[in-house]
């Protein structure tokens, strides 16, 4: 059997995302192992929630740093510490450094509350419920330089209801986003997807 692949999450928040990949982790059912969970948020509930499943969990406050490059390198030696192969943004709120990205590409993904290349940036589902859409949903994917602008690993789709508000509408995403976080996981772990250009091949695109 091949060891798990070693993963570390970046969170700023509650967690929920990151809840899901340890769900799924403690079932048996991803070859993956978070060996370290980072925040730059002190009392994110996050934190309680790895601390709550015995992982370990570093606080480091961007504060600290003279310059996002600083933090940034900060983190890379955490992350590197550990032994981490994928680093996993789940609901971490700073942007990252062009440094860290090319120093992480095609190990860093992040999960984002719409049908990229709709709506990127910070309050995905407002943005999308304000535009008057039928149907948003989120994504996951590879990060690059860009604003949620990386190649699409796996999306989900979410109808907006006639009775919507952002906040239902942002509920109803989120447990999308917990289903599918964990399955770009557990495909990268597998090394079952394949990268050509901005196309990511899966196991779940139709033939
Ligand atoms: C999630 O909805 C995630 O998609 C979003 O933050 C929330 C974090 O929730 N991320 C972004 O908007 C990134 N642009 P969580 O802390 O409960 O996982």
């Amino acid at each position: 059997m091949t060891s798990p692949l070693p993963v570390g999450v970046l969170v700023s928040g509650s967690g929920t995302n990151l809840q899901a990949i340890i769900d799924q982790q403690e079932a048996g059912l991803l070859s993956a192992e978070i060996k370290v969970v980072i925040s730059n948020v002190k009392d994110a509930y996050a934190v309680k929630r790895a601390v709550n499943h015995g992982i370990e969990v570093k606080y480091i406050s961007h504060k600290d740093f003279v310059s996002r490059e600083a933090f940034d390198a900060e983190l890379t030696n955490v992350l590197e510490s550990y032994g981490v192969q994928l680093v996993v943004l789940a609901g971490f709120m700073r942007l990252l450094s062009t440094e860290f990205v090319s120093h992480w590409s095609f190990r860093l993904i992040n999960i984002h509350p719409s049908l990229l290349p709709a709506f990127p940036g910070l309050n995905a589902q407002k943005q999308a419920f304000d535009h008057g859409v039928k149907i948003t949903g989120c994504s996951v994917f590879f990060v690059d330089e860009g604003m949620d602008t990386g190649p699409i690993i796996i999306q989900a789709s979410v109808p907006v209801m006639s009775d919507d508000t952002p906040e239902l509408l942002a509920s109803r995403i989120l447990q999308e986003e917990h289903r599918i976080l964990p399955i770009a996981i557990q495909w990268i772990a597998n090394q079952s997807i394949r990268v050509e250009g901005r196309r990511v091949y899966t196991p779940d695109d139709p033939q």
